[in-house]
């Protein structure tokens, strides 16, 4: 098969795109490289077992030509390319809104006119401020006023579901929809605001780990491998068509929680230090004090059931980032 993935030199991508070579099929990556890298896709670049199965195409979305090329030459595709990040997102707010609507709306024009099934990633954040759990796929959403601009990538990625679900109905087009829940591995970055990755290098450096608000907030977290697992058997399942999913994990925590077990995990001699959301990121900002997932309908499909536990993972982030990569 030959597989069509945007953003695929970000991390939850480029994961995604090593298991496909590793099952042997072709994988096509259209990424303008703006919060994914080259480093990430490197060492696949490099593999002789994916010589001539590999390719790279750096350019935007928002671009035609290349995406019209690369749709019609591959049989399915991943829609994974987003301004991501709440960081990114209120630092680039124009930018980020114009990736996330007009660019998925790109996407799934092309794939209208090829008829070519489309998996779009989405986001536990498009439930909003919710404070009940589990958050269930057909829950109605609350967001805050348009002056809080973090609401923005929630908005944009609710619009994006829309689009796709109109594109299904009026055109009969594939569309699989998954709303990912925080999901964490080796290749993160936390330039942009991602937790783990950003606790994980204070504590390696013994520096404070910088808890945003009272550290009350709750998370769960999925292994990047379970994630990828769960969106190629969605992929394959025609049940999914349609459908809207959750993709998280089941284990409730807190930040301040975290942050210890980041500490614990590393043999850290770090503090932690709460820091008010407004001085962190500006008084646009409000976060989500809960978030975990219903997995029942992903589970009933496709048996969806991450592996990775909890500290699991935390161990094997804090491994790859004290290899230093
Ligand atoms: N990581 C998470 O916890 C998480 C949670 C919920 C949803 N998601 C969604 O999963 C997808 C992948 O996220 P990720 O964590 O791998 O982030 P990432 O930033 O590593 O990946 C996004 C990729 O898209 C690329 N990109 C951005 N704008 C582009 C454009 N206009 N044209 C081409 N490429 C562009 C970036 O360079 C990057 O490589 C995103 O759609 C994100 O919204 C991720």
């Amino acid at each position: 098969m030959k597989i069509l993935i945007t953003g695929g030199a970000g991390f939850i991508g480029s994961h995604l795109a090593e298991a496909y070579l590793q099952r042997g099929d072709e994988v096509y990556i259209i990424d303008d490289l703006s919060t994914g890298s080259l480093d990430n896709i490197k060492a696949l670049q490099q593999n002789p077992q994916f010589k001539n199965r590999l390719f790279l195409t750096v350019n935007t979305i928002l671009e035609h030509h290349n995406l019209l090329e690369l749709t019609g030459i591959c049989d399915v595709v991943f829609h994974l390319a987003a301004a991501v990040g709440v960081r990114y997102i209120l630092e680039n707010p124009l930018e980020s809104i114009r990736t996330n609507i007009q660019g998925t709306e790109k996407v799934l024009e092309m794939c209208a006119k090829f008829k070519k099934r489309v998996l779009i990633a989405s986001t536990s954040e498009v439930y909003g401020k919710h404070t009940h759990a589990p958050l269930v796929e057909t829950d109605n959403i609350i967001y805050g006023p348009s002056s809080k601009f973090r609401w923005s990538y929630a908005a944009s990625k609710l619009m994006d579901e829309f689009t796709a679900l109109a594109y299904f109905r009026t055109r009969g087009l594939q569309v699989i929809i998954t709303r990912l829940f925080n999901t964490v591995g080796p290749r993160q970055t936390g330039a942009y605001g991602m937790v783990i990755p950003r606790f994980v290098s204070q504590a390696l450096r013994d520096r404070p780990l910088t808890v945003y608000g009272d550290g009350r907030q709750t998370r769960t977290f999925t292994y990047v491998k379970d994630v990828v697992e769960a969106l190629m058997r969605l992929m394959e399942c025609d049940g999914a068509v349609g459908e809207v999913f959750n993709v998280g994990g089941t284990e409730e925590t807190t930040i301040l929680e975290l942050a210890q077990r980041v500490i614990a995990l590393t043999g850290s001699a770090s503090a932690v230090e709460l820091i008010p959301y407004e001085k962190a990121f500006g008084k646009d900002f409000e976060d989500m004090q809960r978030r975990v997932p219903s997995i029942a309908k992903i589970r009933a499909l496709i048996g969806f059931a991450p592996r990775v536990d909890f500290d699991g993972m935390l161990r094997k982030v804090i491994a790859h980032m004290r290899n230093g990569s």
